[in-house]
This record gives structure tokens, C-alpha cells and sequence, in this order.
């Protein structure tokens, strides 16, 4: 049984294991990611249900630009289609889009796709999505610490002044909650460059589920033992 009282209020999700899921059934990886966009469905429903507040995804990160051009085409296709496609629908379930990463790589059609979706859904408060795309840890804790020199050479801040709350302040998560649990599906044990910073003390899940199969069933698993962990945020047992 699910504590109502303690469910995380910020879970991030790695859905790896698309590929896989393809493979085994013969097909193209890019229908591996269209089946992992529809695992989308059940795990927004059931996180919503059970009253998670942030749940950020790592569909396509600073490195996945390495991949065959082929298989990087059909993801940016699939993006905007889901944008396009689905925007209105999570609009009318009261979720909040955002997108965390550079998106400026990306064409236009893309970027507007983004931008029209953050628009629409600004005002909502139901379960906000967050998409992390072009996004690395570290690409962000550069671009960070960039637009921070700026600031300080513009006098805007003093560089003694600087705190961990105001280096927060200039990620693509600002204002956001740190992330309580993160999960990883498809047997990998690496956090590959996400949300370093905003995961430092997050209770970690890695399953063997590959992505498109996995369900709201298997949230609830996740969230179950998160519950039965013991978080200290660096301190001793019991204090
Ligand atoms: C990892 O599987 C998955 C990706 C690189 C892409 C994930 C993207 C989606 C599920 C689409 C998300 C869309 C939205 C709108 C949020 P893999 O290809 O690395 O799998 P493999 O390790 O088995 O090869």
C-alpha cells in the first residue's frame, strides 16, 4: 500500500531501452521510441492520481546527437508530432509543460512546437511535465555558470554572495524542487548525465523493464520503495 502522505513530489525519469524493446521484436528502433511515447499515457495518469507534482523525462539528451542520423530524425519527428498531437489533450488534464535542455539546436518547426505547448499550458497547476531535450547535467551547469559571469561582470551579483540557492536560481530548473527519486528502466546503473545537480541526494530505482513496457504499476513499485527508504541528506542514522 501506497503512503498518500509521502509520495515524492519530484520524480525523474531515464527511459532507456526503446532500442531493445525493438530488437526483440524485429522491428526499427524509431518504433521502439514511438512504443516508449505511448508508455507516456499510464505512467502521466497514475502519476497524477497519486499526487506527484514534477515528473521530469530524459527523452533526448546532448549526447543522443551521436546516434545515426537516421534514428535522430525519427526522434525529432516523433517530438514534434507528440507536441502537436498531444498538447491540447494534457492541456485539458491540467498539465504544465516545460522543457529543460538547449533547444536551440533544434529546427524551427520544433522550437515553435515548444514554445506553443509551454504557452498553452502555462497557467496550468495539475502535474507539471517537465522535457528534458538537448539537455546534459553538465551542458547546463556550463551554460550556468555562463550566463552567471554575466551577471557579474554586469554588477547584477557579487561573486562572494554566490550560494548553492542561487546557482540553482540559473539552471533550466529554476524555482523548481530538487528531485526525490529518480528511475531507470532497462537494467542500467548510471545516472548518464542527468539532472547532476538537482539529483545529488535522489533516492535512485533502476529496473530491468525495458521503457515501452513499462506501466503505472511499475511507478507504484518504484514509489513503494522510495518509502521504505531512510533519507538522511548527509546526516547520521536516526538524527
Ligand atoms: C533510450 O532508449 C531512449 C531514448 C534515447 C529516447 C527516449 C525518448 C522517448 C521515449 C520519447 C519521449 C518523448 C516525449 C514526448 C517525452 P535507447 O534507444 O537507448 O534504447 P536501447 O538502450 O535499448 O538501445
Amino acid at each position: 500500500m501506497l503512503n498518500i502522505s509521502n509520495v515524492p513530489t519530484h520524480i525523474a525519469i531515464i527511459m532507456d531501452g526503446n532500442g531493445r524493446w525493438a530488437k526483440k521484436r524485429f522491428l526499427p528502433r524509431a518504433l521502439g521510441h514511438k512504443a516508449g511515447v505511448d508508455a507516456l499515457r499510464d505512467v502521466f495518469t497514475t502519476a497524477e492520481n497519486i499526487g506527484v507534482k514534477y515528473l521530469t523525462l530524459y527523452a533526448f539528451s546532448t549526447e543522443n546527437w551521436n546516434r545515426p542520423q537516421d534514428e535522430v530524425i525519427a526522434l525529432m519527428k516523433l517530438l514534434a508530432e507528440y507536441l502537436g498531437k498531444e498538447t491540447k489533450k494534457l492541456h485539458r488534464n491540467n498539465v504544465k509543460i516545460n522543457v529543460i535542455g538547449d533547444v536551440s539546436r533544434f529546427s524551427v518547426k520544433l522550437q515553435a512546437e515548444i514554445i506553443s505547448a509551454i504557452e498553452l499550458t502555462k497557467l496550468n497547476d495539475g502535474l507539471f511535465v517537465n522535457i528534458a531535450l538537448n539537455y546534459g547535467g553538465r551542458d547546463e551547469l556550463v551554460r550556468a555558470v555562463k550566463k552567471i559571469s554575466n551577471d557579474v561582470k554586469e554588477d547584477k551579483l557579487e561573486a562572494q554572495n554566490i550560494t548553492e540557492k542561487i546557482l540553482s536560481n540559473y539552471l533550466d530548473t529554476s524555482g523548481m524542487p530538487d528531485v526525490d527519486l529518480l528511475i531507470r528502466t532497462s537494467g542500467e546503473y548510471r545516472i548518464s548525465n542527468f539532472l547532476i545537480w538537482q539529483a545529488a541526494y535522489a533516492e535512485l530505482w533502476f529496473t530491468d523493464v525495458l521503457w515501452p513496457d513499462f506501466k503505472g504499476a511499475h511507478l507504484i513499485d518504484a514509489i513503494s520503495d522510495y518509502q521504505n527508504r531512510e533519507r538522511r541528506f548527509g546526516k547520521s542514522e536516526g538524527e
